[in-house]
């Protein structure tokens, strides 16, 4: 009697932990979110924008107008690419892992887009 009193309580108790921390984890994961989603929309304008990653001009994207046709079309890239940081270090032009005669920018490498900016522009693929 006592001990199925106790497993109640023990129950009820459970309960109202699992009320009060549903909340909290619900407004970190909508806040990671927010981030994330702000910076693929970033990404995105640095990828399409001509003075920026100018990725058109060679690259056809999803939702990109005008693309050029001299690199690959740049979709599935989580499939591709399953490692981010193989993805980061194409964008960036790590030399040891350089393509001979590519005509793809070394964006980090050269100096055009901030570490950062890579990294926004890879969250950004990550979404094609
Ligand atoms: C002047 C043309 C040009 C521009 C601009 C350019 N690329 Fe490329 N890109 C290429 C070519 C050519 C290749 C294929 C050879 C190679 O891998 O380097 C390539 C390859 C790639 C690959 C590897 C694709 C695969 O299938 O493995 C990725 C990823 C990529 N580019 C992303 C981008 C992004 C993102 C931008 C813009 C920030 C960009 N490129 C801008 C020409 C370009």
């Amino acid at each position: 009697m006592i001990n199925s009193k106790l497993k109640q309580a023990l129950a009820a108790l459970t309960v109202s932990a699992a009320l009060v921390a549903a909340p909290v984890y619900a407004s970190t994961d909508a806040a990671a979110a927010e981030a994330l989603a702000k910076r693929v929309e970033e990404g995105k304008k640095l990828a399409f924008g001509r003075a920026e990653g100018n990725c058109l001009a060679c690259h056809m994207m999803p939702g990109g107008t005008s693309p050029g046709n001299i690199g690959p079309a740049l979709i599935a890239m989580k499939l591709r690419y399953p490692e981010r940081q193989d993805l980061f270090d194409k964008l960036w032009g790590v030399k040891a892992k350089e393509v001979p005669y590519s005509m793809m920018p070394f964006f980090g490498r050269n100096g055009i887009l901030s570490d950062d900016d890579i990294n926004k522009i890879v969250d950004y693929l990550y979404t094609l």
